[in-house]
């Protein structure tokens, strides 16, 4: 396991502003050269505008030029460790491919998936 992804999904969770759903969640994106990018979720009073943490991971990358990635690592404090909602999957599918998506806790349990297992014969740029 990248126990550096992990230590950084595991920090920035400790920015998360989730004063509505107290679900403090965050990201650490690693990209081909080794640099990592964090993210937490970010809730608005308007519900809908709330960003989760592996978006906010993935648009902070973007915007500062990172384009290929490697895996991402989400962390929140679930037993059953908690994998990206359906929106982050197809922001991930769309900039990432089909990268290892750790998940880990708090207590140091981790699991590695696939992106495309989680999300199996995806839309994306290709159909248009
Ligand atoms: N959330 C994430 O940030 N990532 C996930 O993978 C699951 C859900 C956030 C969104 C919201 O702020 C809170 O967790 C509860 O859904």
């Amino acid at each position: 396991m990248p126990n550096e992804l992990l230590a950084a999904a595991l920090a920035a969770r400790n920015h998360a502003h989730a004063p509505f759903s107290k679900f403090r969640v965050g990201a650490a994106l690693e990209d081909s050269s080794g640099r990592i990018y964090s993210g937490c979720n970010i809730e608005n009073a308007t519900f809908g505008l709330t960003l989760c943490a592996e978006r906010v991971a993935v648009f902070k990358a973007v915007s500062e030029g990172a384009r290929d990635f490697r895996r991402i690592a989400v962390a929140a404090d679930t037993d059953t460790l908690t994998p990206p909602c359906g929106a982050c999957r197809q922001i991930l599918w769309e900039f990432c491919g089909d990268i290892e998506v750790l998940l880990t806790n708090p207590r140091g349990k981790s699991e590695s998936l696939r992106l495309k297992d989680l999300f199996p014969r995806a839309f994306d740029a290709s159909f248009l």
